[in-house]
């Protein structure tokens, strides 16, 4: 198991017409194996663009990433990615996209379709092998890839926006299958999400970020996800303790809002 350490992380990117943003400024951190960390923040605050850097996706102007004391220099198996959703291979059926990494791999064909029968059943798509992607809702989709990530037996996973295109209900039963992933699997899990619901119900650790520059304005140690599987998610969701921390986080974030909109001189 391998802890996840950010030091000083720093990004510019500087704009094809001159100028340059500040994307993500002195970002520190550490990160326990095992942990299920949420990111929440206004559009625009690097959550993506922190991701990425963890991913190996991007180079960070200044400061590291570690995990388990290697630093992070490209993409690498140890860390899977999951997109918001159209991330699939449509010219392959169900099977086949969780077969990729394994296959890539040189896996065995026996042990790839033995992998992939249990990893389906996981997500709860067994059977669902030799569908097509397109035959698929949104939410099967999302446990496509979920299955596909899990596939190559990563030491952290990075979701980004992993239920933003879900309606609702489907998304309710999304985090109630994150948490099992993860409580069964005890992966690392970096999770960002636009929802402060979810951000407190599957965080065990919650950052707020804030924008201009980007960077970690809040932190949270919670509760909720470690029981979350143990209590009727409906239940928890209804109980003081999380109205409290949700009213707390919204009114934190909705300060944050006001501000950014002051800057731009507000809506027209
Ligand atoms: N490739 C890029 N080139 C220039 N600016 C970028 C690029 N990617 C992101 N940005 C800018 O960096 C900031 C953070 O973006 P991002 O990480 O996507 O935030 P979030 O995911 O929180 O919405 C934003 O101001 C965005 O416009
Ligand atoms: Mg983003």
């Amino acid at each position: 198991m391998k802890d996840l350490s950010v030091e000083g992380l720093g990004m510019v990117y500087e704009l094809p017409k001159g100028g340059s943003v500040e994307a993500l400024h002195d970002v520190s951190f550490d990160l326990e194996a095992g942990r299920l960390l949420t990111l929440l923040g206004p559009s625009g605050c690097g959550k993506t663009t922190l991701l990425n850097i963890i991913a190996g996706f991007l180079t960070p102007t200044s400061g590291s990433v570690t995990l388990g004391g290697d630093p992070i220099a490209g993409p690498g198996q140890e860390r899977g990615m999951v997109f918001q959703q159209g991330a699939l291979f449509e010219w392959q059926n169900v099977a086949q996209n969780v077969a990729f990494g394994p296959r890539m791999n040189r896996k065995k064909r026996s042990e790839t379709n033995e992998l992939v029968e249990d990893l389906l059943s996981t997500v709860g798509l067994q059977g669902f092998g030799d569908k097509a992607v397109y035959e698929l809702s949104g939410g099967m989709q999302q446990r496509v890839a979920l299955a596909r990530c899990l596939a190559n037996d990563p030491e952290v996973i990075l979701m980004d926006e992993p239920l933003g295109a879900l309606d609702a209900l489907t998304r309710e039963k999304m985090q109630s299958l994150i948490l099992k992933l993860w409580q069964e699997t005890g992966k690392t899990i970096v999770l960002v999400t636009h929802s402060v619901e979810e951000a407190l119900y599957l965080g065990d650790r919650l950052f707020v970020m804030a924008p201009r520059p980007g960077r970690i304005e809040r932190e949270y140690e919670l509760p909720f996800a470690a029981n979350g599987l143990h209590v009727d998610p409906r239940e928890m969701k209804a109980s003081p303790e999380f109205i409290e921390k949700r009213e707390e986080l919204l009114s934190l974030i909705w300060e944050m809002e006001e501000q950014i909109m002051g800057h731009e001189g507000g809506m027209a």
